[in-house]
């Protein structure tokens, strides 16, 4: 009796709590409660380097998290005692159906990360992104929809835009892509909106730009396995895994030559996915945001920010551009602010290198 008398008076103050933040100023640092507290939520794809900063973020607001994922890229060490693994495949209908159903409360929500990334493995092999990242979705979505969990957290991609008609890029921007890799994360877009429509289904697609940085805590140290992403490639240069590092063209019409990209940090698209959950629940409402810091920074000033910052040379070559790369990309998150409240607090240049050193250099 005693015990239920103390959980209802902490569930008393958490929903008083809740109830005040949602109507103050909405950025949240972390360890601010959300307005759905003590949700439970299925992570496709929590095990990955995004999914794992993501399910931290849902653990420490209090929810229940589940996080399903077949391990092709995701690691065990980037799991949390705290959530519950299944290991499945989206692939598999009775795989992902099974999670969804087997759950000792239903879910409130899924995040769904689960995704092959690689641009340009997807125009040599548009086969297996078909399967895993539009099949696998459709999986996904009518899973849900036979188990009735309608609320959806969608993790795209400024990939979507393709080459920029304008920056910073907004969500009015056309959507054309130029890879494969972009064009399944439309299409996934495509899919939500009409499950939307017809199956009541509310979604938040996050359209992330260029994510980087590791977890300001420490907490997470899985290291992605051959990544093609720049600021990887950089730290596993600085500490001796790769001997010399490229830079894909120095002759781009931008301030040192190099590409200019839009670069955000791990933590705050964690937030940002915590926050959209909390949105369309709250507002029974889809949503199309991007997710970036607004600021760029060019290859060049990345390199040698992360020269001084790791006390390493990081040898690096200068070859020819890399297909399909725009000169410049930066977003505009004007949309996240006005309707989240969400801003990018860790993705200045420093923060990102230092907390990628942290787990590199060991
Ligand atoms: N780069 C190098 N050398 C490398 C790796 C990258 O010079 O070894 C350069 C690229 O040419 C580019 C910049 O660093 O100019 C960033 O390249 P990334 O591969 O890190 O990232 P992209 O901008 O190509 O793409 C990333 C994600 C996409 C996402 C996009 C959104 O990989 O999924 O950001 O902006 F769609």
């Amino acid at each position: 009796m005693e015990i239920n008398a103390i959980l209802a008076d902490f569930l008393l103050i958490r929903i008083i709590i809740a109830c005040f933040l949602v109507n103050s100023q909405p950025y949240t640092e972390s360890f601010i409660l959300s307005y759905n507290i003590d949700m439970n939520i299925l992570i496709i794809g929590g095990a990955g380097y995004i999914g794992s900063h993501v399910t931290r973020e849902f653990l420490d607001r209090g929810h229940g998290c589940t996080v399903f994922d077949n391990l092709s890229s995701g690691l065990r060490e980037n799991l949390f005692s705290e959530a519950k693994f299944i290991h499945g495949d989206i692939n598999d209908y009775m795989q992902i159906l099974g999670a969804m159903k087997d759950s000792a409360a239903p879910f409130d929500a899924i995040v769904h990360l689960a995704a092959f990334k690689a641009a340009g493995e997807s125009m040599l092999n548009p086969a297996k992104y078909s399967k895993n990242n539009i099949a696998g979705t459709i999986n996904i979505l009518n899973a849900a929809c036979e188990t009735g969990i309608n609320n959806i957290v969608f993790s795209s991609s400024a990939a979507v835009y393709g080459e920029p008609q304008y920056i910073p890029i907004d969500e009015k921007h056309p959507t054309l892509p130029e890879n494969y890799y972009g064009f399944t994360k439309l299409e996934i877009e495509r899919l939500l909106s009409w499950y939307d429509k017809l199956k009541n289904i509310r979604y938040a697609s996050l359209r992330y730009f260029n994510a980087a940085g590791y977890d300001v805590k420490g907490r997470l140290k899985g290291l992605e396995q051959n990544p093609a992403n720049l600021l990887p490639v950089i730290m596993e240069t600085a500490c001796g895994m790769r001997k010399e590092m490229q830079i894909f063209g120095n002759d781009y019409d931008t301030k040192d030559g190099t590409c200019i990209r839009d670069y955000v940090h791990v933590n705050d698209l964690a937030v940002g996915h915590a926050m959209a959950l909390d949105y369309i629940i709250k507002n029974k409402k889809s949503l199309t945001v991007n997710l970036g810091s607004e600021q760029g920074f060019s290859v060049t000033e990345v390199l040698e920010t992360a020269r001084t910052v790791t006390g390493q040379p990081i040898p690096a070559k200068i070859t020819g551009r890399r297909e399909g790369d725009p000169a410049k990309l930066t977003a505009s998150c004007a949309l996240s602010h006005e309707l989240l409240g969400w801003k990018a607090q860790h993705s200045d240049l420093e923060t990102l290198i230092k907390t990628s050193w942290e787990v590199y250099k060991k």
